[in-house]
């Protein structure tokens, strides 16, 4: 029999009752503003991170494939620059492109400490109990936390590789996004490098194909938030009568994403006593996913205090990956 796998260590910095109190919170806010508004982590219960685990494979939805063919690529050199003992990474899911990146620097040989920071985290446990099985030589340490919230509380202490893949940091709009990073920056010591997946500025129905696919998957994971907010607080959105949109701002140089409501009529919320009308045509807005140049990135990098010391691109040019340094 082989030795059991060393029990990987989970913090939870967010319980239920933190989660439920935040999305409350969150929930009237958005809907008695005016626009609407929700935040896009609300996506992600289960069902949400499964239709997004779907997103990631459908054929318009690029910007996964290309970000790991860069991650496949230029693994060996990112490890060979940063040479850590440490790798958080943030939004963690299922971890399944950082694996080039702990393949590299497990061979490489300095690396001792994996530290997944996921919001949810029943598939934080799952990935932890995996990651802890598949890397026998690494002290799995995960951290149940929410971006807003809880970056300053991760274990501190080595010399450290910070990555934060996908596009995530597209979900922030222009000043939270300065102020996350500042915060981000702020935990890091001298010497510690981040690297960062920004999707890039393209053709504009390359943009929105890839967030109105043609089977629906976008739709459904755009809608369940809805679903969300029914199972937690009691709503009674009727998911049928609302449409998905998927809109490039050409400006903004972001895809945002819409619920429209196909008629005028009126939603319970009876958990916070709020009776929600919604006319004709009005959307929620539900996620805004801003995309980037190198210029742009490095600008924002700078801002925060990070000096990029690479950028990487897939071979079409569709997503960057950068690597600053503190
Ligand atoms: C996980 C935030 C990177 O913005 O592309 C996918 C989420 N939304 N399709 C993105 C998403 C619609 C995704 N991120």
């Amino acid at each position: 029999m082989d030795n059991p796998p060393p029990t990987p260590i989970v913090d939870v910095q967010v319980d239920a009752a933190d989660v439920e109190a935040a999305l409350r919170g969150d929930v009237r806010d958005g809907l008695t503003a005016q626009p609407k508004d929700l935040p896009p982590k609300w996506f992600y219960d289960h069902a949400g991170s499964v239709l997004f685990d779907e997103i990631t494979r459908l054929e318009e939805y690029y910007p996964t494939r290309a970000e790991r063919q860069i991650l496949l690529r230029e693994s060996d050199a990112v490890i060979e620059i940063v040479g850590a003992d440490t790798f958080v990474e943030l939004g963690a899911g299922t971890s399944d492109k950082t694996r080039a990146l702990l393949d590299s620097a497990v061979a490489h040989g300095h690396l001792q400490r994996f530290i997944p920071f996921d919001v949810s985290e029943t598939f934080l446990r799952d990935s932890c109990n995996k990651l802890a099985q598949e890397y026998p030589s690494l002290t799995i340490h995960g951290v149940a936390g929410d971006f807003d919230r809880h970056i300053p509380l991760i274990p501190s202490g080595g010399r450290r590789l910070v990555a934060m893949l996908g596009g995530t940091i597209g979900n922030y709009a222009p000043v939270a996004r300065a102020h996350f990073l500042d915060t981000l920056a702020a935990t890091m010591h001298t010497g510690d490098h981040l690297l960062l997946g920004t999707d890039l500025v393209k053709d504009r129905s390359r943009l929105v194909d890839a967030y109105d696919d043609a089977s629906g998957v976008t739709a459904a994971f755009n809608k369940n938030v809805l679903a969300v907010i029914n199972g937690h607080l009691g709503a009674d959105f009727d998911l049928q009568r609302f449409d998905h949109v998927a809109r490039w701002d050409d400006q903004a140089e972001w895809i945002e994403m819409h619920l429209r409501s196909q008629e005028s009529h009126n939603v319970l919320i009876p958990s916070l006593g709020l009776d929600i009308g919604f006319e004709e045509g009005e959307t929620i807005r539900t996620e805004i996913s801003a995309k980037f140049r190198q210029d742009g990135v490095e600008r924002e990098l700078a801002s925060a205090g990070l000096e990029m010391v690479a950028w990487y691109t897939d071979d079409d040019g569709d997503f960057g990956v950068s690597l600053s340094r503190r």
